[in-house]
């Protein structure tokens, strides 16, 4: 397996472009199931969870074509199955979301239930909830959610927590069922917004996304779109906590700081300057960073997939601080590794209780997770000597050529690939 070599120390400089949103292309992605016509998305980010939907579509039936560029086209015109299989959902929790799009179309539809994962159990109650509320019988079987519905209804569901990937699985589902349906305590992830923007685009009535309760009008069928997510808020926010980590001058270009509002607070408040304008982000500082408590919260608030980083950051920061999680119920793994580079951080309960140390040291390190091994990157940039992180292909899954953009900014970073044999 590749690693990532980094020799830390390095101040970085220079400007970086964001890519599309990974979190909310996939969704996005899916969402082509929902009409027979072709469907045009740009600004696509080419990482290996956007290949792993693209196969996955492809499996299906669909037609598909990438070039590789950003730029996909989706016609889910006559499916070959209509079925996800466990070794798809597995790898990604999001290909969970064709259930709906599959029952709203065809009336039927068998997906592999995601199970757990290394950041805690990660249920799908409320997604079922909500599709069965919608009119669907829904049956867990053999590890497999079995769907079926002749006329999905339109309905009022409200969540017991705001997830987005509920909100996002109802809402496309809705769109094609009969009546109203209203989702209250709903996710206002930006992600969820752009979804709301590309249903819209093909034609379904959506109105409220972006605030507690969305409604969703039925309409009888939805036609092909060409659309362009938004960019990757969490990409945006790791390169800004990079930057201040490292004392650097980065500017992100396309980050939207409407969108990083809860990260931006935060990073001045460590002392670091941040600037907005409206084609991007600079990212200005100077020196040891201030220790800042953090909580994770749904959007608006700090998002759960910056927590890694901040602790990152935090772990040299000047001062003590709690960074506690309230999404995820198991989301420290990268604590264990950056303590061996020297970090001082201990865990109660969803807690991080982080005593800011001045210098952290090189390590070989490996993570278990997406944000936790982009966590232990950023640790390494700021090392002394060099950190070799393994298991790659977790930062693979959500970064597009990170260690290319890092080392154009003026980072010592290298991607080692795998000696055969
Ligand atoms: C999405 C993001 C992920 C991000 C997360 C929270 C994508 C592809 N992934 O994941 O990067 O970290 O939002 O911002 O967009 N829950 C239940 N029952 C359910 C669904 C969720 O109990 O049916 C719980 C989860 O276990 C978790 C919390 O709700 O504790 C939040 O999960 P959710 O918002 O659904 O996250 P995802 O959509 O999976």
């Amino acid at each position: 397996m590749d690693t990532i070599q980094i020799r830390g120390g390095r101040r970085l400089k220079g400007e970086v472009t964001i890519d599309g949103a990974k979190n909310a292309a996939l969704p996005i992605l899916l969402a082509s199931l929902l009409t027979p016509e072709r469907c045009t998305f740009r600004n696509v980010p080419r990482v290996v969870d956007v290949r792993t939907t693209l196969r996955l579509l492809a499996d299906l039936g669909a037609r598909v074509e990438d070039d590789g560029n950003g730029v996909v086209r989706i016609q889910a015109e006559r499916l070959a199955r209509l079925e996800a299989p466990y070794a798809l959902v597995k790898t990604m929790r999001a290909s969970f979301l064709a259930l709906g799009p599959l029952l709203a179309r065809h009336g039927r539809a068998r997906v592999s239930t995601p199970g757990g994962c290394a950041i805690g159990s990660r249920p799908v109650n409320l997604h079922l909830d909500g599709l069965q509320k919608l009119g669907a019988r829904v049956r867990l079987l053999h590890g497999y959610a079995d769907a079926e519905a002749e006329q999905l209804r339109g309905a009022r569901i409200s969540l017991d927590f705001p997830s987005v990937g509920a909100t996002e699985h109802l809402m496309m589902v809705a769109t094609l069922a009969e009546g109203t349906t209203t989702i209250e305590n709903a996710a206002r992830e930006p992600e969820v917004v752009d979804l709301a923007r590309a249903l819209a685009a093909m034609g379904a009535r959506v109105t409220g996304a972006g605030e507690d309760i969305i409604s969703i009008e039925g309409v009888s069928a939805l036609h092909g779109v060409e659309f362009s997510t938004i960019p990757d808020r969490i990409e945006a926010g790791t390169f800004m906590i990079a930057a201040a980590m490292t004392g650097g001058d980065v500017y992100l270009r396309g980050a939207r700081a409407g969108h990083l509002q809860a990260v931006i607070l935060k990073l001045r408040e460590a002392g670091v300057e941040v600037r907005e304008d409206p084609e991007g982000i600079r990212v200005i500082a100077n020196g040891r960073l201030r220790s800042v408590d953090v909580k994770t919260m749904p959007y608006p608030g700090f998002p759960t997939d910056l927590q890694a980083q901040m602790l990152a950051a935090m772990a040299l920061a000047d001062g003590r601080s709690v960074i506690s999680e309230t999404i995820f119920e198991n989301r420290f793994m990268h604590v264990l590794e950056l303590n061996r580079m020297g970090a001082d951080v201990k865990i109660e309960g969803n807690a991080a209780i982080i005593r800011g140390v001045a210098v952290l040291s090189g390590a070989p390190v490996m993570a278990t997770d997406l944000r936790a091994s982009v966590c232990l990157v950023l640790a390494g940039l700021a090392a002394e000597g060099v950190t070799e992180v393994s298991r790659v292909y977790h930062l693979d899954r959500g970064y597009v050529r990170i260690e290319e953009k890092l080392s154009a900014l003026g980072a010592d970073i290298r991607r080692v690939k795998e000696s055969k044999g």
